[in-house]
């Protein structure tokens, strides 16, 4: 058999990342973690992998029909690599609810993995950061929620000129489907499905269908669905408690400084289990049309295990259009630092022991060094160090082991100081503080 060459590249729809992506990445979650943390929600985790059921039991079925990695493990059990995390927080949930207190507020940033058409801002494995809260039933979780959303994105730089929170309520959908146009459940369902790809279908087409299902009253269905404020909805509506709490909702985050929260009665969410508010961020850029972050209340999901519900909220942001967004508004630093303070260049073989001395010396201190071991000419030793974004070097040779004095240069700045071993890590530590 001739042997077939293996690729380089990494699986459909998955990345590596090298040093310089995980840098990026690294510093994607550390803001994401800052601004959550800033409201006291705490990091949580589990396993990539669950047993089939908790999917088929609680996501929607495009997700679990079309888009899972399952299989049949070595024990003869279907299992599944999580595509989400919410059934997997609802099983936390539900498995220590007596222990737990609440309200709880939980996050977490797990890789997930949905078999999708790769595309601009979709990925077969991507990271999410899922925030969630459970146990408050009231419009002051909803309102903390997406003060979190909108908090993670400003905390990278961004505007409300940036992006746009859109939000409904799966029950003010639900009014207006059963009690205003009068659809029976079959109806309902294959138009609440409609409604979710409004979006991704030319208007004509889009009225066409719902002709299909609501027949003459498309027009009043389309008008519903094109409105953008909450105040102008037909009087049926204004009276009804939801669509005032959902009011109520957009004009306290208004309040608070957050005017890109807007009514939008087509924003659906395709994931079944949501039961009340639901929200959707866009950018405000056409370049990135794919949701960033996409979240709502979920108020029976803890309850689906078999014991007394606990009502829940929380959205899902993925790391790959986050990316997308940052790069498009220029919101990503231009240099990142590497991670390593200090390289330690020497000039010739002799020399190492004592570079590794002052080395081993350096990083009790506190600091980050790395000795060029290569045996190559100093030149190439200190281009080398530049090339990997370290910001210090020192070189090693006769004189600094004689004198035990040595001249502490910064790359970037080409500047250099006469230093002795003790003022090294004070003066490369103090200087990255001033920096950051
Ligand atoms: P979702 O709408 O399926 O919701 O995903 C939420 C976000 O995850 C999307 O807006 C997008 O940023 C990101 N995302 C989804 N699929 C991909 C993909 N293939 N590649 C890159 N990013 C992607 C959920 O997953 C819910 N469990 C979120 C949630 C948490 N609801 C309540 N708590």
């Amino acid at each position: 058999m001739e042997d077939k060459k293996l690729s380089t590249e990494s699986y459909k729809g998955t990345r590596d990342f090298y040093p310089e992506d995980l840098r990026i990445q690294d510093y994607m979650f550390s803001r994401m973690r800052r601004a959550v943390e800033r409201f006291g929600y705490l990091g949580y985790n589990a396993s990539m992998i669950e047993e089939t059921d908790l999917f088929r039991a609680k996501s929607g079925e495009e997700i679990v029909n079309e888009q899972t990695y399952s299989f049949i493990d070595r024990g003869g059990r279907d299992v599944t690599i999580r595509p989400e995390m919410t059934p997997t927080l609802a099983r936390m949930v539900a498995k220590k609810r007596k222990e737990l207190v609440f309200p709880l507020r939980w996050y977490s940033i797990p890789n997930l993995f949905r078999y999708e058409r790769p595309q601009r801002g979709r990925l077969r494995e991507f990271w999410q950061l899922n925030v969630d809260m459970f146990g408050v039933d009231s419009v002051s979780a909803d309102i903390e929620i997406i003060s979190v959303a909108h908090a993670v994105l400003a905390e990278f730089g961004a505007t409300n000129d940036d992006f746009v929170v859109r939000i409904n309520d799966r029950r003010i959908t639900n009014f207006f489907m059963y009690e205003y146009l009068g659809v029976d459940d079959a109806k309902a369902h294959t138009l609440s499905k409609l409604i979710d790809r409004k979006e991704k279908m030319p208007e004509g087409e889009f009225f066409l269908r719902v002709q299909d299902i609501v027949g003459k009253d498309a027009e009043r269905c389309i008008a519903f669905l094109n409105t953008k404020d909450i105040t102008v909805l037909p009087d049926e509506f204004l009276d009804y408690e939801t669509v005032q709490d959902l009011k109520k909702i957009i004009d306290r985050l208004a309040q608070a400084g957050m005017t890109n929260v807007v009514y939008d009665p087509s924003i659906m969410r395709g994931l079944d289990y949501y039961t009340g508010v639901v929200f959707e961020v866009f950018d405000t850029n056409d370049e990135n049309k794919r949701a960033l972050f996409g979240g709502g209340r979920y108020d029976d999901l803890v309850g689906l295990f078999g014991v007394e519900k606990v009502s829940g909220i929380g959205f899902g942001m993925g790391d790959v259009p986050v990316e997308n967004f940052l790069t498009t508004h220029g919101l990503l630093p231009d240099s990142i630092p590497c991670g390593v303070d200090l390289a330690l260049c020497v000039f010739g073989q002799e020399y190492e022991h004592h570079a590794q001395e002052l080395a081993q010396y350096l990083r009790k201190e506190g600091l980050n060094v790395a000795v060029d071991i290569s045996g190559r000419k100093i030149v190439s030793q200190i281009k080398t160090a530049d090339k990997q974004g370290i910001p210090y070097i020192i070189c090693i040779g006769d004189d600094e082991v004689q004198k035990k004095e040595y001249v502490l240069k910064d790359l970037a700045k080409h500047e250099e100081v006469t230093v002795t071993q003790d003022m090294i890590a004070q003066l490369i530590l103090s200087t990255n503080k001033k920096e950051r």
